[in-house]
């Protein structure tokens, strides 16, 4: 195995070891009246959908920014858990009949299909506010908290992710043009690659520069992790994806693949992940980041 490879299956051996102490702290603590029979099961359904799974690719950004930038390492894991929690409840929401109404996520049943469509609603929007409230005890300086939930805020809410899933499915079955689909991805998708980066910058005080160089890497990695995603919706198997393959084309989606053809949207993937590295070059300790933008076009999973 690579050192990059397991790098990256050490970030994420973490941050699920802290999602899960997370979780546990959030409900172990409360009284015995507190946690009655529905507040149990909430908590069963976010573990579900939170714990153990997902390639962890956000917390890793938020992480190995912290890293380059010398945040301490309780305060950036915060953060990860923070953006892996918003994570989790976008992909339990994403699933739902009313969106792609997909069966399968991470290797099992979609929340809904394990545990009723209301109870993943609500496990999402608890996963989402749990988010904000482990940013804001992350310990971290007061004034970089402010940053990072401000930062958070914006990449998930309207004009981010929730605005990207909303002209996603306002698109469904409709003609769209390339411009279009980037500022969709850019949203969907992207907001949260980018943030990732940024929240880890935040927790170290980075350097301007750092920021600017995060933002345009990041930028570039999210547009190439969408349109990867589309090319494995096609031509992946959903053993290994662990999520159904041939949904785009269920839910009549325009994707880089119905736009430019497989080997068009592999081409324009390739001049993104070289865009990427470029952007992140002059930052002396760039090689997992290299590698981490290398694998969106090796990518199985
Ligand atoms: C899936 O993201 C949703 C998209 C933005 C394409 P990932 O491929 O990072 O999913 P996990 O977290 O590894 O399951
Ligand atoms: C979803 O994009 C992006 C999110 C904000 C969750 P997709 O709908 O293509 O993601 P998958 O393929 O279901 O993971
Ligand atoms: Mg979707
Ligand atoms: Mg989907
Ligand atoms: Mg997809």
């Amino acid at each position: 195995m690579s050192r990059y490879k397991k790098s990256l299956e050490i970030y994420a051996t973490q941050v699920n070891d802290a999602l899960r102490e997370t979780l546990y702290q959030t409900f172990s603590r409360r009284s015995q009246e507190e946690l009655n029979p529905e507040i149990k099961l909430l908590s069963a359904v976010m573990g579900y959908s939170l714990l153990d799974a997902g390639k962890r690719i956000r917390g890793a950004l938020v992480l190995e920014f912290g890293r380059l930038s010398g945040a301490s390492r309780t305060g950036a894991m915060a953060l990860a858990c923070a953006v892996e929690m918003i994570h989790a409840y976008s992909l339990i929401h994403d699933d739902l009949p009313c969106m792609d109404d997909d069966d399968f996520r991470r290797g099992k049943l979609s929340c809904h299909k394990a545990f009723g469509e209301a109870n993943a609603l609500l496990a999402g929007d608890a996963l989402l506010t749990l988010a904000f409230e482990t940013a804001a005890e992350s310990g971290l300086p007061p004034e970089r908290v402010a940053a990072a939930i401000s930062a958070l805020a914006k990449a998930a809410g309207a004009v981010g992710m929730v605005g990207g899933q909303m002209m996603d499915l306002n698109d469904s079955g409709k003609s769209s043009t390339k411009e279009r689909l980037e500022d969709l991805y850019r949203r969907k998708t992207g907001a949260m690659l980018r943030v990732s980066a940024a929240l880890g910058c935040i927790a170290g005080g980075a350097s301007p520069q750092l920021l600017q160089m995060a933002d345009e890497y990041t930028q570039a990695y999210g547009l190439a992790f969408q349109i990867s995603d589309d090319i494995l919706d096609v031509t992946g198997n959903q053993q290994t994806l662990g999520k159904p393959v041939g949904s785009d084309e269920k839910n009549h989606k325009t994707t880089y693949v119905t736009l430019l053809g497989l080997e068009g949207a592999a081409k324009e993937c390739e001049r993104l992940v070289e865009k990427a590295k470029n952007s992140i070059e002059p930052v002396p300790d760039h090689d997992f980041l290299w590698w981490l933008a290398d694998m969106i076009l090796r990518r199985d999973h």
